[in-house]
């Protein structure tokens, strides 16, 4: 009816659909994620889930990730920041497999559970089995009450907000600022960080939100990007380092809300196999943001180009080299690389929602999709 037509674009807030509304609720989210928890004045970072049970963390032998879907591709992030600030081996697992694969748990490991839902049963019943063998069990997760959030030992909420679009958006930068805090929190303590690099890095995340906003102030460069390659029939993503995991998301978000086969990979690994794909029809999106592996990005796209392949890429603002080198770029405020993925997925998000819309289809339920995956 008319009324619930009308009552639906009032919860849309003046968007045409959850999904962009939930990106442009981005700088939001994230603050709110962060509020009451990073002090940025102080160099405080006051989280009750992890100070109640540093011991466990800072004892941690090793730290499993067990998650599905965009949730996985947030725990990846979580294996480079707590690898390389706090110094612990970390494993990331697809819930599905973990479960059925009689997994070896030791004393000592720590399962952090990623979830937007709360209520995936793979990743549920993979965190029973774990709490079954004494592993200690860490939730992040967004739905307040949820049974993952319950049958946690402890846990830190993404405080996200609901999400609606069944691809998720809002829920992954969240997810990577709870994730950061954690391992900042957790390299503080166990003194694998320099207090010089932990004020910088707390200054770093409290600046995400202002930069989040100033990517999503403008989108019609991006829009123009959808519009050109709206017919592709297959894409390739490309990223390194901690954008690695955000190839993947930009690609998993292209796949489910435009139907456009997409693949993401570490920009070095393409050459074992994707580059094969490559001529002037395939479109391939690297992350080239200037961080460690700039140098590297920059010959892994002189290599597409030199094949002919439609350079599309996230750049930082003020590149110069970049654009003589692409055939599209987007920019991103600069950042700390340990921060730089919750910027650079932005654009990804962005230019999968209109390469979908473009293609007319439902990107808020995509056919064959659920929200939360609630069987096996
Ligand atoms: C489904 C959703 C994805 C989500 C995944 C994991 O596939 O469509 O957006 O990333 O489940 O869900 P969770 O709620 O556990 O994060």
């Amino acid at each position: 009816t008319k009324l619930d037509m009308e009552l639906a674009a009032i919860e849309k807030g003046g968007f045409d659909h959850f999904m962009i509304k939930e990106i442009h609720e981005q700088p939001q989210t994230i603050y709110d994620c962060l509020r009451g928890r990073l002090n940025a004045a102080e160099g405080t970072i006051k989280m009750g889930g992890v100070d109640n049970n540093i011991d466990k963390l800072l004892n941690a032998n090793r730290i499993i990730v067990v998650a599905c879907g965009t949730s996985w591709h947030a725990g990846l992030v979580a294996e480079y920041l707590f690898e390389e600030l706090c110094r612990i081996p970390v494993e990331v697992e697809y819930a599905s497999e973990f479960r059925y694969r009689n997994p070896v748990i030791l004393t000592g490991d720590v399962i952090i559970a990623v979830s937007q839902s709360g209520e995936t049963a793979d990743t549920l019943v993979a965190l029973e089995n774990a709490k079954e063998q004494g592993a200690f069990i860490f939730g992040v997760v967004n739905a307040v009450g949820s049974s993952i959030a319950r049958i946690s030992h402890a846990g830190a909420y993404t405080h996200s907000g609901p999400e609606i679009g069944v691809a998720s958006t809002k829920a992954f930068t969240g997810q990577l600022a709870v994730l950061t805090m954690m391992a900042l929190k957790v390299a503080k303590a166990k003194g694998t960080i320099s207090e010089l690099r932990y004020v910088e890095l707390i200054r770093e995340l409290d600046a995400i939100p202002g930069k989040v906003a100033e990517i999503l102030k403008d989108t019609t460069a991006i829009q123009k990007i959808a519009e050109k390659y709206k017919d592709a029939s297959d894409f390739l993503y490309l990223g390194r380092g901690y954008n690695f995991p955000v190839a993947l998301e930009g690609a998993l978000k292209l796949k489910e809300i435009s139907y456009i086969h997409a693949e993401g990979y570490p920009a070095a690994e393409m050459k074992h196999g994707p580059i094969a794909l490559v001529d002037e029809t395939l479109p391939v999106v690297f992350v080239a943001t200037k961080d460690r592996f700039y140098e590297k990005i920059v010959s892994n796209v002189q290599e597409i180009k030199a094949r002919r392949g439609q350079v599309i890429c996230v750049a930082t603002e003020g590149d110069t080299v970049i654009p003589g080198m692409s055939n599209d770029v987007v920019y991103v405020p600069d950042a700390d690389e340990i921060v730089g993925a919750m910027l650079s997925v932005v654009p990804m998000q962005v230019l999968s929602y209109y390469i979908g819309t473009y293609r007319g289809i439902d990107v808020d339920k995509p056919r064959n999709l659920a929200k939360s995956v609630t069987v096996e």
